[in-house]
């Protein structure tokens, strides 16, 4: 593993696999109150410049179960956000602490806070990538279905920072992945390039039928992401109509196919209330995991002990 979890395309498929099965530890040990204080006398920086309730609630909680302190810097309140340089910021908390969690906007603010932080950089989110809940999305997917390699991923909507890491950490984890998207909505190019070398366990198309078409898992997300709120009326004429897990595409789906859905969802756009109620179990399980996941994450990176 790297210093830092910047991205999935940094991991490789044997690293991911390696996440899962500490997270699954994790969540064993916290449900039979088994110690695992892996970061006691540790404290992580948590960079907000976006909004957060899952994010922030399990980054701060497992840092707490693992015997360590996190601490919440606002993007605004901090000196981040009267224009002290990222790489300022980076060096000036690589002496208080032993990790760093940031959500921001461009991925190039996360490489370039890793590039000069002698600590560990973790990505809760940018525009680009969401590393953390696709490991907890994965978790719950091989929680449920006992495995990944070999079952069918299909996502529906916007190819925004969801669609880019589900595909990779979906491929470097041995399952297919189908994206519907519309035109001019594409995930990545980057993104992109890496999923073609997968030949026909990667799909790109606009019809979301087609995505869903045998699928194991099938995940959407919101329309306009943060920073997208003044696209919202244009991104709404986009996808309304056609880009929504509704019962019906899930006729096509396997039977026993999960749904799943980072939250915040948005009930009668990319999700129905009668699918989102009907998979609210899975969709709550995924939300759980971020925590047992990340715990992971934190502990094989910033840790004394090799996990
Ligand atoms: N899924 C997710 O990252 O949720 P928050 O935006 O609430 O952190
Ligand atoms: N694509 C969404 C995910 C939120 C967790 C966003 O970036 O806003």
């Amino acid at each position: 593993m790297e210093k830092d979890l910047l991205k999935l395309l940094d991991l490789t498929g044997e690293d991911i696999d390696h996440i899962l099965n500490v997270a699954d530890q994790m969540k064993y040990s916290q449900k039979h109150h088994l110690p695992h204080n892996y970061l006691q006398g540790k404290a992580l920086a948590m960079i907000f410049e976006k909004n957060s309730t899952r994010t922030r609630v399990s980054f701060e909680v497992g840092m707490y179960q693992l015997g360590g302190h996190a601490l919440f810097l606002s993007g605004k309140e901090s000196q981040i956000g009267r224009g002290e340089p990222i790489e300022d910021t980076a060096r000036v908390l690589s002496r208080y602490c032993d990790g760093i969690m940031i959500r921001t906007y461009g991925q190039n603010e996360v490489e370039e806070l890793a590039k000069y932080a002698d600590i560990p950089v973790i990505n809760g989110l940018t525009d680009f990538a969401h590393p953390c809940q696709v490991l907890a999305d994965l978790m719950t997917i091989r929680e449920k279905m006992t495995r990944l390699e070999g079952l069918k991923m299909a996502f529906v909507g916007d190819g925004n920072n969801m669609a880019n890491s589900l595909i990779v950490g979906g491929l470097k984890t041995g399952m297919s992945v189908s994206i519907a998207c519309p035109e001019g909505y594409e995930p990545d190019p980057v993104v992109l390039d890496f999923a073609r070398a997968y030949g026909d366990k990667f799909s790109l198309v606009r019809d979301p039928r087609e995505a869903a078409a045998d699928a194991d898992a099938v995940f959407t997300d919101v329309w306009a992401s943060m920073g997208q709120e003044g696209e919202k009326a244009k991104r709404e004429q986009a996808f309304a109509g056609v880009y929504q897990v509704n019962e019906e595409l899930m006729k096509l789906a396997h039977p026993g196919c999960m749904v799943q859905h980072c939250l915040p969802a948005h009930r009668g756009e990319e999700i129905t209330a009668e699918t989102f109620e009907k998979h609210a179990p899975e969709i709550f399980e995924e939300a759980e995991n971020r925590l047992h996941a990340q715990k992971a994450v934190m502990a094989i990176l910033m840790g004394e002990e090799k996990l």
